[in-house]
């Protein structure tokens, strides 16, 4: 079978490498190489219960399921639990610099919202070890044939016809035309939605352009409102810089400062084990504190943080000019991660028939607020789950894919030819930016109705002068026809957030503060009709 994987951070790695092992041939298709992704900037860690603590999966399912304010399948949780510590082994038997104990088994440390340490790490640059791992696994599957690998390709939407998914429409950016690749089954790992809030502490080549596109033609979204914001963040030029949360798990506390006093605020208020709470809960705290609030790890030996935070010394030096052995870090939160996503199923199966989801892409797992290092595991399980899905279910398609497309392939083209000829009232970067102000005003760590309804009013206007004006020559093509559908994720965004009428986990409504029993639900959003509808469903 011919299985097209879009997208080459972890999970899209890990797909790849999976099925090229059941012997499946596989293209791996991406705007740039693996190192680019924005699967390097994971900087803390990956959880996995190993076998030889007093830690379980059925804990660490616990922690998840009850961090995510219990809004995901019990089954589906501890089906991902369970499967962490061998694919933990798969990785450290890949070669991850995995950080090691004296006897060589992997280091664990703690992480939020976690009742034991299960974190493993290779030091705090633990994305960018284990992309290098996968990559160079994928390059053995590369000569001897089964892993071909492409970038400078650029998705523009998937091949879908009477619900089954055929393969993908790629623009290519030398040339400017649309290149159709066929498939008998498709997993879209292409990440979050970073570039709808401008700066994050992710990559902005994860703009939601393919949820938004998969979105309009007829992919369920699922969990939007849930956004994460990351307590322990710094302000740069060009992006928010993220303190990893193992800064704390080694010790770091948070504080404010009252005249000359310290105000341990975290710890004040959830005891000795406070600065380690849910991210949803930190972020909350520090949103109300009255002043700067800091991180403090410069009482830790220098030996600790040189071997395991050094990346946290690198950045403070090079960012913002500062030693952590003697000052402390000025800490503000910032959106992380996107707990919502393409709906999909427990073998990552979206409600179109050959076509998958995982890594961030995909909502699972995570409920209302993830837990720190889960994103990392469930990236490498999402992928081989859905690998392994399409190898036991799917054959070979017998239709003629290029045959049937081609009007919609040359129709497509047609369009993106067309649009460098139209002139834009408002420059694409512009309603961008616009659009990044709406998303950060209406969908802060605490949010009103009102400003949700003033959030869709406002979208709605930029989405209404996309119908008719485009192109903006001051940025590529690329950037301009992938506007409307960023403007359209982000209304389903906002109108999730909107008809989510209460509090649960990283959304919190000032206006609705108590979290429902009613609401013990997933939002659902689909686009029928030329309309967005929020629906609420179990799991
Ligand atoms: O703080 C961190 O290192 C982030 C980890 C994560 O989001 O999983």
């Amino acid at each position: 079978m011919k299985i097209l994987v879009i997208g080459n951070g972890i999970s899209g790695l890990s797909a790849a490498i999976e099925a090229a092992f059941l012997g499946e041939e596989v293209l791996l298709a991406a705007p740039f190489p693996p190192e680019r992704t924005q699967s390097v900037m994971a900087a803390g860690g990956i959880n996995a219960a190993c076998a030889d603590g007093d830690d379980s999966a059925a804990l660490h399912a616990q922690d998840t399921l009850k961090g995510g304010c219990f809004l995901e399948s019990e089954q589906d949780v501890l089906a991902f639990c369970r499967k962490a510590p061998e694919n933990l082994k798969w990785l450290d038997d890949m070669g991850v610099l995995f950080n090691r104990n004296p006897d060589r088994s992997v280091c664990v440390r703690a992480f939020g919202g976690q009742s034991r340490k299960r974190t493993a790490y290779a030091g705090s640059s633990t994305g960018k070890q284990i992309v290098t791992a996968l990559t160079q696994k994928c390059l053995e599957y590369e000569i001897r044939g089964r892993i071909r690998r492409k970038t400078g390709l650029f998705f523009h939407s998937a091949l879908i016809r009477e619900g089954r998914c055929f393969g993908a429409l790629f623009f290519q950016p030398e040339t400017g035309r649309l290149l159709p690749i066929f498939a008998d089954a498709v997993i879209c790992a292409v990440g979050g939605q970073n570039k709808l809030f401008g700066k994050t502490t992710g990559s902005e080549l994860c703009d939601g352009y393919a949820a938004g596109r998969l979105f309009s033609q007829g992919v369920l979204l699922r969990n939007l409102e849930f956004l994460q914001y990351h307590p322990t963040t710094i302000e740069t030029d060009h992006k928010r810089m993220l303190i990893t949360e193992a800064a704390r798990g080694e010790g770091g506390r948070l504080y404010y400062l009252d005249g000359d006093r310290r105000v341990y605020f975290m710890e004040e208020k959830y005891g000795s084990g406070g600065n380690l709470m849910p991210r949803d809960i930190v972020s909350r705290e520090m949103y109300l504190c009255p002043s700067q609030v800091y991180l403090d790890i410069s009482f830790l030996p220098e030996k600790l943080i040189r071997e395991r935070l050094d990346e946290v010394r690198l950045l403070c030096r090079d960012y913002l000019g500062l030693d952590v052995s003697a000052e402390p870090i000025p800490v503000a939160p910032s959106i992380h991660f996107f707990m919502g996503g393409i709906r999909v199923d427990r073998e990552h199966r979206t409600n179109i028939d050959r076509l998958y989801a995982v890594g961030e892409a995909a909502s699972k797992y995570h409920g209302a607020n993830r837990l720190g290092g889960n994103s990392l595991m469930a990236a490498v399980y999402s992928g081989r789950t859905a690998a392994q899905s399409v190898h036991e279910g799917c054959s070979p398609f017998k239709e003629d894919g290029p045959r049937m497309f081609s009007s919609f392939i040359e129709e497509e083209q047609r369009g993106l030819d067309a649009l460098k000829n139209s002139r834009s009232l408002y420059p694409a970067v512009y309603i961008q930016r616009n659009i990044a102000e709406i998303m950060n005003r209406s969908l802060g760590i605490v949010r009103t109705g009102k400003e949700l309804a003033e959030g869709i009013e406002a979208l709605d206007f930029y989405l209404n002068a996309l119908k008719s004006l485009r192109f903006d020559p001051s940025v590529s093509i690329y950037e301009n026809y992938r506007i409307f559908h960023m403007a359209l994720l982000a209304k389903a965004v906002m109108q999730s957030a909107l008809e989510r009428r209460e509090s649960r986990g990283s959304h919190f409504r000032a206006d609705f503060p108590e979290t429902k029993d009613e609401f013990r639900k997933c939002s659902v959003a689909q686009w029928k009709d030329g309309e967005i509808r929020i629906r609420f469903e179990a799991e």
